[in-house]
């Protein structure tokens, strides 16, 4: 597979099969994504990849602490600006009623619409769930860092045949994810990230998202 082969494949899976990943398997993808490149070479991402019962312990915990609190923790960080403005607003509502309307679930049917975003906190069924940190005293250009290694992940990831999921709807869980991680005070939780095979059969995994043109995002002065 090259690259444009693997970013023409990516998408975001929220459906997986629940076949296993091999431990050797995440190793490899991850030390191939770990050439990722990052401002002064601070490589300033960390990464932790549950299966098993460490996951399964896990999810059972925040599906526990769901039914009390649904909306889950404050996150630490503001996922979108407050006052998203267009064209951004406008792409990110279309995105949501896109991926509502590719399962049928109807705009006023609020709870539907709850249950599909609460599958978050299963992995969409993904075998391995990953967990990205970096250090809190890191800004905008360590966290575009941090991206690059998850692009890195999500296309090595295509390579094997698999697909994956990253999700900032993590970060409202970031206190029950830490409590099972333990990582260092000084680190937050940036985002979670499912990794598996893709369960080609569920509707869900039908949606092609759309792009803005090359000549919406870039501008040529070539001459
Ligand atoms: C950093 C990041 C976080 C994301 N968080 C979520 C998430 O929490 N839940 C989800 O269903 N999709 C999430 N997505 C998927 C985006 O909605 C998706 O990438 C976008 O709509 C484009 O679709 P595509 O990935 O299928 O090409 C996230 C994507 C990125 C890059």
């Amino acid at each position: 597979m090259n690259v444009s082969d693997a970013l023409a494949s990516r998408i975001t899976c929220r459906a997986f099969l629940p076949d296993p990943v091999r431990e050797e398997t995440v190793r490899e993808i991850v030390d191939k994504a770990r050439y990722a490149p990052s401002g002064g070479n601070l490589q300033p991402w960390h990464l932790f990849a549950l299966s098993g019962n460490a996951l399964a312990d896990l999810l059972a915990d925040v599906a526990e602490k769901m039914l009390e609190t649904p909306r889950g923790e404050v996150p630490e960080y503001r996922v979108y600006p407050q006052d998203l403005k267009d064209p951004y607003e406008a792409r990110r509502f279309k995105c949501g009623e896109d991926l509502y309307a590719s399962i049928g679930i109807e705009r006023a049917d609020k709870r539907g619409r709850i249950a599909q975003f609460q599958r978050n906190f299963k992995f969409f069924g993904a075998p391995v769930g990953l967990f990205v940190y970096l250090d809190r005293t890191m800004g905008p250009p360590q966290w575009a860092d941090t991206g690059m290694f998850l692009q890195s992940i999500m296309l090595v990831a295509r390579e094997y045949g698999l697909h994956t999921c990253p999700q900032e709807a993590w970060a409202q869980w970031h206190k029950t994810v830490s409590s099972h991680l333990n990582p260092p005070a000084d680190w937050m939780l940036f985002c979670g990230m499912g990794l598996g095979y893709m369960d080609k059969e569920a509707q869900v995994n039908t949606l092609r998202t759309d792009r803005a043109s090359v000549d919406e995002i870039a501008t040529f002065k070539f001459r």
